[in-house]
């Protein structure tokens, strides 16, 4: 079978690779669209040479898990594990959902990894009933799935871009005000924030006392230094948490594909095309040309 593999030297490249051996609580799915999110395709030429690429993926069982668990043979599904970026590949039962019948398959495929970010990381901040709450590089895939989950759970949202235009869209998906950069703007209660460096430190002094700061993402790749006394406020603590929890991701994949069904979330494709055109669609996500998310047809 095909796969998207790393090349000697970086490229990604489609080439055949062995089958994937299922163990029992697997289901081999067929996989038909599959998406590339930030880290794997910044982070792609350090892996080892022949790996196969990619978390998510959306398709058909072919062969359902030998453990009796999960969904049977022909059902359409939405998945997330590594080694996606393949004509085949056996994932976890419990890393996959249902895409409901009323639900565009390559759309589903946008939803793994930002979407159970976005989701998951809105659950960790707490209620967000009235407060306000901030994304940074709300343009991007997670941030766009953010600004919809947050308005949804009940935050005044603010949507921070980086240059005007990238913001286009946000309003309608929620955001309560769009913004460039950073300046001017009152204190807030919680922060998702995405691009690290300076942008870190600008949002930890706009955090409120008692707020939450989730160092979610880095993607200015440009260090944050925080100024001596940056650890003291009066009142109830601030707090600054790291993310990176895709554990059994299942039952909230089927709640994003869900709302995908409904008209609840809207997956804000914004690249889409076969998977021979990895080098373009990365190129352009990496260059701050594309507005959401990359969705590949296999
Ligand atoms: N911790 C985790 O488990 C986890 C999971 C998913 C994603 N992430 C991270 O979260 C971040 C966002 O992911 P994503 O999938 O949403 O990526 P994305 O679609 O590329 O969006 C990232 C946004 O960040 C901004 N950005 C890009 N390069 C930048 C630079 N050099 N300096 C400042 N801003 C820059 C861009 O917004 P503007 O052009 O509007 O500035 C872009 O729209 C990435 O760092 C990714 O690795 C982490």
């Amino acid at each position: 079978m095909r796969a998207l593999i790393v090349s000697p030297g970086g490229p990604l490249l489609t080439q055949d690779v062995p089958e994937p051996e299922p163990r029992p609580d697997e289901a081999l799915v067929e996989v038909r669209h599959a998406s590339a999110n930030f880290g794997e395709l910044r982070h792609a030429a350090g892996l080892p040479p022949g790996t196969v690429m990619g978390y998510d993926a959306a398709g058909v069982v072919l062969r359902p898990a030998s453990d009796g668990s999960g969904p049977g043979a022909g059902e359409r599904v939405v998945a997330f594990g590594a080694g996606a970026w393949a004509e085949r590949a056996a994932f976890p039962t419990g890393s996959l959902a249902v895409v409901p019948a009323g639900a565009d398959l390559a759309e589903a495929a946008a939803l793994p990894l930002a979407g159970l970010t976005a989701l998951r990381t809105i659950r960790a901040a707490g209620p967000v009933l009235g407060r306000r709450l901030l994304v940074t590089g709300a343009s991007g895939g997670v941030g766009r799935y953010a600004v919809q989950l947050a308005r949804r759970a009940g935050a005044y949202v603010i949507a921070s871009v980086g240059a005007p235009g990238r913001g286009e869209g946000l309003r309608e998906l929620g955001a309560d005000e769009v913004v460039v950069g950073l300046d001017g703007l009152a204190p807030v209660d919680v922060v998702l924030e995405l691009t690290g460096g300076p942008a870190l430190v600008r949002c930890w002094e706009l955090l409120r006392p008692g707020g939450s700061l989730q160092s979610v993402g880095w993607a200015s790749g440009e260090p944050a230094v925080l100024p001596p006394g940056w650890n003291f406020s009066l009142g109830p603590a601030r707090t600054l948490s790291s993310f990176g929890d895709v554990s059994e991701p299942g039952p909230d994949l089927a709640y994003l594909a869900g709302l995908l069904t409904s008209g609840g979330l809207s997956a804000e494709v914004a690249w889409r095309g076969s998977w021979e055109r990895i080098g373009e669609a990365s190129r352009a996500l990496l260059g701050r040309r594309l507005a959401g998310k990359i969705v590949m047809d296999l």
